[in-house]
């Protein structure tokens, strides 16, 4: 039986940062920001904010919206990049808060594509039966692991999470096909952090030479990412034995306008029919795609029985793609 999203959530935090906002601490402009990239705004945690308390909220939500308690959920993953800590993740944070006792758990890092990637190990555990249930959440704080100096980063990057409760469902609708691919070669320092993992390890030299911040090479991130999230969702498609013809909505990872336009442009879909909320987000990472999923269930774009195409790319690099009966 293909596994069924009952219910979604999400949540930013309430901190919102304008283009405006960040030209006056560098050497930016609304103009430069809304040209390159489409981004207006992005939501930010304060200083005292956890980022686990944006997935544990996006999980209740989801819950709620699911009509689900914490005591129905079989299996919970987090994909995160950027965990409140390497050890022990964020999965065992969201299960306190929870109060979820028995069910197992962890953490999925997939760059971007982590959500996506998610839908897939869920859908396929779920099948296998060995689960009855999973709560799937997508949570990165981006703004931790930015260089707020970096004029070429900084303006990229927002903080949220988004969750969705999956459950077996008897019928047409639910995960129908998906595609979840990898290619490191030579592309594993596309994104990355050098410091704080156990290759260099935190010391006062990594601090210094700025090792715990996210690291970009923004063309070549650009020039792979088009060409593989249309890859990965005509593969996705095909798995799913549909078409294109077929999709009524798209919700791609929310990295820029540029290169969703030139997704929708490469794949010939009506961009009317594409989720876009990246102008008040941001790029949020492995979050981008279950908020914006989420926003157009709550707002009524997307409803019951429609089919959706998720696709992402992200640091690896990974990318992949999932379809899906609402
Ligand atoms: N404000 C003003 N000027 C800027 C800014 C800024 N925020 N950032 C860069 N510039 C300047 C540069 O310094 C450079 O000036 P110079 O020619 O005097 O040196 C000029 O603008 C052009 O810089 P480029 O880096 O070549 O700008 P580009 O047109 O490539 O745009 C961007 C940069 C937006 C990052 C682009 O490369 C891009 O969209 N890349 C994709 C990256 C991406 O989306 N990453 C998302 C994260 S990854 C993921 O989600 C998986």
């Amino acid at each position: 039986m293909p596994s069924l999203v009952e219910g979604t959530g999400s949540y930013t935090p309430p901190q919102v940062v304008t283009n405006d906002d960040l030209a006056q601490r560098i050497d930016t402009s609304d103009e430069w920001i809304v040209q390159r990239t489409g981004i207006r705004s992005r939501h930010l945690l304060e200083a005292d904010e956890l980022p686990s308390t944006m997935a544990i909220e996006a999980a209740k939500r989801a819950l709620d919206d699911a009509g689900r308690s914490p005591a129905d959920v079989g299996l919970v993953l987090v994909a995160t990049n950027f965990p409140d800590m390497i050890c022990p993740g964020t999965a065992p944070f969201v299960c306190e808060a929870l109060g979820i006792e028995k069910a197992p758990f962890f953490d999925i890092t997939a760059g971007c594509t982590g959500f996506v990637y998610g839908l897939a190990v869920v859908d396929g555990l779920l099948r296998s039966g060995v689960f009855p249930s999973a709560l799937l959440i997508g949570m990165e704080a981006l703004s931790r692991v930015t260089d707020w100096s970096d004029r070429r980063t900084c303006v990229l990057f927002g903080d949220g999470a988004g969750a969705a409760y999956l459950q077996p469902f008897d019928g047409e609708r639910g995960i129908l096909g998906s595609a979840i691919l990898g290619d490191a070669v030579d592309k594993t320092f596309l994104l990355h952090m050098p410091g704080g993992g156990s290759r260099q390890p935190a010391s006062s030299d990594t601090v210094a030479g700025g090792g715990h911040f996210l690291k970009m090479e923004g063309s070549g991130v650009f020039r792979h990412a088009v060409p593989m999230m249309e890859t990965a969702t005509r593969q996705a498609l095909e798995a799913a034995r549909l078409r294109l013809s077929d999709v009524d909505w798209v919700v791609p990872h929310q990295a820029n306008l540029r290169i969703v336009d030139a997704l929708v442009r490469r794949l010939g879909v009506d961009p009317e029919r594409v989720i876009v909320n990246l102008d008040r987000v941001a790029n949020t990472s492995t979050a981008s795609i279950p908020i914006a999923y989420d926003e157009a269930r709550r707002d009524g774009r997307i409803r019951d029985g429609d089919l959706v195409v998720m696709t992402a790319f992200g640091a690896g690099v990974t990318y992949g793609a999932v379809v899906l009966r609402a």
